[in-house]
């Protein structure tokens, strides 16, 4: 019988190759932000599964007193799967005393933007030009993106987590 229910559990060494030929058709093999690279298959991450198939994908770094986000993808967007995976990543959070969440988009993502604000994050640096910078190292980048935006910046949000 199906089971809707949407599950929330952290990656584990056998799920990456599935779920790095998920990232790779998402970001490509690295995502690079504040002139860092990272990738995200490599990296801690929570998994959310539907009826045994992949629903989306959260990945992480911890640093210190700060988890940053590294990459966040619903497979069908608008239907409560990225929202759940913030609430867990909060979750592991505190869980692990780090009582900030970073993430960093890019200036066409005004869904992105617009999900994070909804969701307790605050607007914490502008980075003019970093994108244009990452295209350097990583030429895949597109010239354009959501909404034919031309992507050039980066918009880094932060969430201070509530503890007790
Ligand atoms: C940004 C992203 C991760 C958001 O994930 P998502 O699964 O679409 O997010 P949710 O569904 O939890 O929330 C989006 C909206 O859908 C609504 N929604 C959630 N469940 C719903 C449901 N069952 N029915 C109808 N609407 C629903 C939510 O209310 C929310 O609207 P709100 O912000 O006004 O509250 C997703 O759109 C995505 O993968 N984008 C592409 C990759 C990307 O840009 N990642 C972020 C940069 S790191």
């Amino acid at each position: 019988m199906a089971d809707n229910t949407l599950r929330i559990k952290p990656v584990v060494n056998t799920d990456r190759p599935a779920l790095g030929r998920f990232i790779a058709s998402r970001w490509g093999a690295t995502v690079i932000v504040h002139g860092t690279v990272f990738r995200p298959a490599e990296l801690s991450g929570l998994v959310a599964v539907r009826d045994g198939r992949l629903a989306g994908l959260l990945t992480y770094d911890v640093s210190g007193d700060s988890l940053e986000i590294v990459s966040l993808d619903a497979v069908s967007p608008n239907g409560g799967v990225g929202s759940a995976l913030i609430t867990a990543i909060a979750d592991e959070a505190r869980k692990r005393q780090v009582h900030r969440l970073h993430v960093t988009t890019t200036n066409d993502n005004l869904d992105a933007l617009r999900f994070y604000q909804r969701r307790e994050f605050r607007l914490f640096a502008v980075r003019p030009g970093e994108v244009d910078e990452s295209r350097r190292l990583k030429p895949q980048i597109p010239e354009t993106g959501c909404y034919d935006i031309p992507i050039r910046d980066e918009i880094e949000l932060v969430r201070d987590l509530a503890f007790g």
